[in-house]
């Protein structure tokens, strides 16, 4: 019943943003929240922390895991050097997919 939905729903995102959302929401789907993160890792945060690692900014896969709540602050905060994002630029499931991936990456390492 929802299926009918998705097509639509993922067209209109399709046109809302160029990061390939998942058409069911990010919720419950962690490879797909994983991949969203990643898009929008590679987009807003890679360039100062390039595959999460050290660069213009800190590692963010240092030996503590960061909680997801610090990365969040700071984020729509911004830290020093660190621009702050809004809701705009990245909103709330991106900044949780964002989360998600860098957990992501830390338990790969
Ligand atoms: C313009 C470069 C730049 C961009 C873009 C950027 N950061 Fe940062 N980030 C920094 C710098 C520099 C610091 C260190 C700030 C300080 O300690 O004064 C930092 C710090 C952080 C910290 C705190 C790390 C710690 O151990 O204290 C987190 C978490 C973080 N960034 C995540 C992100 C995420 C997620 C994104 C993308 C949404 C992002 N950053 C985008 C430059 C950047």
């Amino acid at each position: 019943m929802m299926r009918t939905l998705f097509p639509l729903l993922a067209a209109s995102l399709l046109t809302a943003c160029s990061t390939s959302r998942p058409p069911g929401g990010i919720r419950g789907d962690r490879e797909g929240e994983i991949a969203f993160g990643r898009e929008l890792f590679a987009q807003h945060c890679n360039a100062c922390h390039p595959g999460g690692e050290e660069g213009e900014g800190p590692s963010l896969l240092a030996e503590l895991v960061l909680p997801g709540w610090f990365i969040k602050r700071t984020v729509r905060q911004g830290h020093g050097e660190m621009p702050a994002f809004t809701v705009e630029q990245i909103d709330d499931d991106g900044l949780e997919a964002i989360v998600a991936y860098v957990h992501d990456l830390r338990r790969r390492d």
